[in-house]
């Protein structure tokens, strides 16, 4: 297949990126082995994801179970063949003192999202079972909701994220390359706790790091709101706009080992927004007044993905140039894949996170 000719323009239906928070998550990373035939089978999977989200999100229609499936630059070009993605690249490593942002193997990404953790589970093992032995897991992670979506550092996480229609322009490739509209950027980073030493702290001195209040979750006002501010660093202003991305990162642990984390996904119209939070957070804005986070995070992979739109996954399974996709109006994709079925006119984003976060 030829890539540009695959999809084209804004009538592409996107992956259910945007799907609304859900309870449980699993963000299941694999590497594609070496191996001839492993092309073919990652394409005819590719095609077949749908149907089998499909079945398994059949056994219960009420579980908003959604599936994202990402590629790494390298896989990229050993599936599809160039072009790839413009900005699809690898996951540049940072070092800055001992803050060390760490690049990964992986050339998959499975971000599995439901009400119920079984759904997701179910999902995980129908897609581990349908690859075989053309793939190795490199990172499994089940991610769980965390009272009033806080992280485990006892902050609510996401209440930033854009809403609505700021969601598309946050997350969706556009014009600035059609052959791959519809699709988003994402990048994923497994962080570690040192849970004692950040639970040693006063309140004030957390709020401080993150910039929120921690009860409460207001915005610190700018006038204590410290510039290290984790909050701070990760606002990216450009042309006197905010270039927002949308997070849904996931408490994970394993209490009876002392493991604490919080799984960063962020997905976005282009790497670069994500590329510049984590050059502020690792080095500093200006270089040095770093994010106070990383005192008490880890983070233990690093990976960047492109998940390509839905409409460019379904034509993946034929090996010839495919053409158009038939001038329909984009259908929904929120979360669920026979919502691609609605045809409701609405952008192919679907139902928006912020919108109804809550199942
Ligand atoms: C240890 C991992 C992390 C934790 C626990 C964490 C936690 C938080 C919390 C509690 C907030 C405030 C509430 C909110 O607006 O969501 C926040 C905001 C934010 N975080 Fe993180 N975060 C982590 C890593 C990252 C990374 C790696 C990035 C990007 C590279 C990032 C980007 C953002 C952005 C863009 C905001 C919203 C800023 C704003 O507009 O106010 N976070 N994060």
């Amino acid at each position: 297949m030829n890539a540009p000719e695959a999809v084209r323009g804004p009538r592409a239906v996107a992956q259910p990126v945007a799907a609304p928070l859900t309870r449980a998550a699993i963000f299941l990373v694999a590497t594609v082995n070496p191996g001839s035939g492993n092309r073919a089978i990652l394409r005819s999977f590719c095609a077949d994801l749908a149907a089998l989200v499909r079945a398994v999100e059949f056994r219960d229609l009420e579980g908003g179970l959604s599936c994202v499936l990402g590629f790494g630059a390298d896989a990229w070009g050993r599936i599809f063949g160039p072009p790839l993605p413009a900005e699809l690249r690898a996951f540049r490593e940072i070092r800055a003192a001992g803050r060390h942002a760490v690049s990964t193997p992986g050339d998959l990404l499975f971000h599995i999202r439901a009400k119920r953790m079984d759904l997701c589970f179910e999902l995980a093992t129908q897609i581990m079972a349908r690859l075989g032995d053309a793939v190795s897991p490199e990172d499994e992670v089940q991610g769980f909701r965390y009272f009033d979506d806080r992280d485990l550092l006892g902050f609510v996480d996401g209440t930033e994220n854009p809403r609505g229609e700021a969601v598309i322009e946050a997350v969706m490739v556009g014009e600035e390359d059609a052959a791959f509209a519809g699709g988003s950027y994402v990048i994923v980073q497994k962080y570690l706790h040192h849970l004692d030493g950040w639970n040693a702290l006063s309140t004030e001195v957390q709020e401080r790091i993150i910039g929120r209040t921690k009860l409460s979750d207001i915005e610190l006002d700018d006038s204590i709101k410290p510039t290290s501010a984790h909050n701070a660093l990760t606002t990216i202003v450009e042309d006197g706009k905010e270039i927002k991305i949308l997070r849904d990162n996931m408490p994970f642990g394993r209490a009876g080992h002392g493991e604490f984390g919080t799984y960063f996904i962020g997905y976005s119209r282009s790497p670069r927004t994500i590329e510049q939070m984590l050059e502020n957070m690792f080095v500093g804005r200006p270089p040095g007044n770093y994010d106070r986070l990383l005192d008490f995070s880890r983070a233990v992979t690093g990976n960047m993905f492109f998940a390509p739109s839905a409409t460019f996954l379904e034509a993946a399974g034929d090996d010839q140039p495919v053409p158009a996709p038939p001038a329909v109006d984009a259908a929904a994709t929120d979360g669920s894949p026979s919502a691609s079925r609605r045809g409701d006119g609405s952008l192919g984003i679907g139902s928006l996170k912020g919108e109804s976060p809550h199942e």
